[in-house]
């Protein structure tokens, strides 16, 4: 059932293609709208949105965080993204024209099933993302949007991430239709850069020999640090967190542009840092930023590893190891970036002969508070 794969995580990793692409299967109307699955909601009550929150835990808060910038753009509907354990014990602003938005694979966490119930209360609407049919979630949400990822078996979540990065930037798209705003334009020329997404995470999955054989050297490392701006930022947090889980190894990830705030005081000689640069023909100030973290990190003695566009020649000459990734516009770019870190936190663990399904202390559906 693994396919010849020693590890479901492995076989996840591989599928995430066929789960992003279908993910995107039969979400475009004729007209080229984009559909939810169940909508309990009038798009009149999606125009009076004015407030989003997305709550959710783990590696779904990941995807809600890179969420955030896709939604902002395109909708100019202020979004923020929150722990669902935090977010009903801070007393959050919420009415009838706040969205709120519970990603999870399971559709059972417990602490994202009270954070929506809490907004439920105080009238909000809530619309879910989640990869199970039926469960509490959906069942208890105004609006639904499936991830069709397929059953993952890996405690360590991989195909989900990608397919709930898909479903936020749909739900993105759809909000920009509805309220029929000036970025509703880019629609359609976003839906056709993520129709060519499958195929770009098919690329990356191709080129992976070179990251296990990195993977191999780092199994002895102390710690790990993960730095992206942007939506590389988000990434890097979701990398830290594979090898967390997978690894038992001390990994933070970091906005880059914090480093100098205070993280930088860990790097010591040899200390891996991995990068997830931006495309350099996306926001140029961004990459140049990553460029000069990258020489402070490595002034310090770190071991660089980046994870750059494919004709991004500027990174090569500071970088220890250089993984290239497909084209991708930025919004879009942890789709491919984040293949490379999975793949790197399942080498690692195996290296270091851990059960990588199975990582100690942690269940697949966290059904507690
Ligand atoms: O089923 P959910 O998406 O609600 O699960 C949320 C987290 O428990 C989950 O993403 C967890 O962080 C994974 N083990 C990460 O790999």
């Amino acid at each position: 059932e693994k396919g010849g794969y020693d590890y479901f995580m492995l076989k996840e990793i591989a599928e995430q293609p066929k789960a992003v692409a279908d993910t995107l299967r039969g979400r475009l109307t004729e007209a080229g709208e984009i559909t939810l699955d169940e909508v309990r909601l009038s798009d009149q009550d999606l125009r009076d949105v004015d407030k989003i929150f997305i709550v959710a835990c783990g590696t779904a808060y990941h995807a809600g965080l890179v969420a955030k910038y896709a939604i902002e753009h395109w909708t100019r509907i202020p979004c923020e993204v929150e722990l669902a354990s935090e977010f009903r014990y801070r007393d959050p602003v919420l009415d009838r024209s706040t969205l709120v938005v519970a990603i999870s694979q399971s559709g059972e966490t417990m602490d994202t099933i009270m954070a929506l119930r809490h907004a439920k209360v105080q009238k909000a609407r809530v619309l879910a993302i989640s990869n199970t049919n039926g469960s509490t979630i959906p069942r208890e949400s105004d609006a639904v949007l499936y991830t069709h990822a397929g059953p993952e078996v890996a405690v360590a979540s991989t195909k989900a991430f990608l397919t709930q990065l898909v479903a936020c930037y749909l739900v993105g798209l759809h909000l920009a239709q509805v309220r029929g705003i000036k970025y509703a334009d880019e629609v359609g020329a976003v839906v056709a850069q993520l129709q060519a997404m499958p195929s770009k995470v098919d690329e990356v999955l191709a080129t992976m020999e070179p990251v296990r054989e990195l993977g191999r050297s780092l199994g002895s490392a102390r710690s790990v640090l993960f730095i992206g701006r942007h939506v590389g930022y988000p990434v890097a947090l979701e990398g830290a967190l594979k090898l967390k889980e997978l690894a038992y190894m001390h990994a933070e990830g970091f906005a880059a542009g914090e480093l100098k705030h205070g993280p930088i005081a860990l790097i010591d000689d040899g200390t891996p840092v991995i990068c997830v640069l931006p495309s350099p023909r996306g926001r140029a100030v961004l990459h140049d930023k990553m460029i000069s973290n990258i020489q402070e990190v490595r002034a310090r003695g770190a071991r660089v590893v980046a994870i750059a566009e494919e004709g991004d020649t500027a990174v090569a000459p500071h970088a220890d190891h250089v993984v290239y990734v497909p084209r991708t516009p930025t919004l879009l770019a942890p789709l491919v970036t984040t293949v490379p870190l999975q793949v790197l936190a399942a080498e690692i663990a195996a290296t270091r002969g851990h059960d990588v399904d199975q990582p100690r202390n942690l269940a697949k559906s966290v059904t507690v508070e």
